[in-house]
């Protein structure tokens, strides 16, 4: 059962790289929307609210979705899930419809779409999408993230409120 909480409660870390934090990217509508896995991004505190950013390469199908939609959502899968999140890091949206394909069924609060399997979910108001290709970056950033295979393919990004947290145990 979904019950709403507050963001004091919530115990999902913002650092990327923390055991177990991939999340899932959802944009679009309930009946037509894509999912990418992310690990880029994190809470912040930002313009007095609470709020969710993610970094999406120019390239992922799902910047299609995040740029034509006012909202998206970012969803943590508990563990037994690992292997659909895996799918949706791995496949592009483009080849087909990725939530069947990965065993994930959509669902959709205020609108907003994420994955049913989904233990928490942050449902996010687009603030702002800041396209990163003109970034200052530091040279070991510039070379490791941004030149031979990611040349031309930068990251936005993009900056959402978190309107609303769902968690289900
Ligand atoms: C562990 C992991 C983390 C990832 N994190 C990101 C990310 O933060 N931003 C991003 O644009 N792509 C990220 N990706 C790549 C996308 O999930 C992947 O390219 C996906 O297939 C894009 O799907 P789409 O074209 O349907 O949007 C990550 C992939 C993996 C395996």
């Amino acid at each position: 059962m979904w019950q709403e909480i507050t963001a004091d409660a919530l115990d999902w870390g913002p650092f990327p790289r923390r055991k177990g934090n991939w999340f899932l990217v959802t944009a679009g509508k309930e009946a037509r929307c894509n999912a990418l896995l992310g690990t880029y991004g994190g809470l912040l505190s930002l313009w007095n609210r609470n709020c969710a950013a993610v970094f999406i390469r120019e390239s992922r199908y799902t910047k299609e979705f995040l740029d034509r939609e006012d909202r998206f959502s970012l969803a943590v899968l508990p563990e037994a899930y690992r292997d659909a999140v895996r799918y949706c890091g791995a496949h592009s949206g483009r080849e087909g419809d990725k939530f069947a394909a990965a065993g994930l069924t959509v669902t959709s609060a205020d609108g907003v779409p994420f994955p049913a399997e989904a233990s928490l979910v942050l449902l996010c108001r687009k603030l702002c999408a800041c396209p990163m290709a003109d970034a200052r970056f530091a040279p070991d950033i510039a070379a490791g993230y941004y030149a031979g295979r990611w040349e031309g393919n930068p990251h936005t990004m993009y900056i959402g409120e978190i309107e609303k947290i769902l968690r289900k145990d």
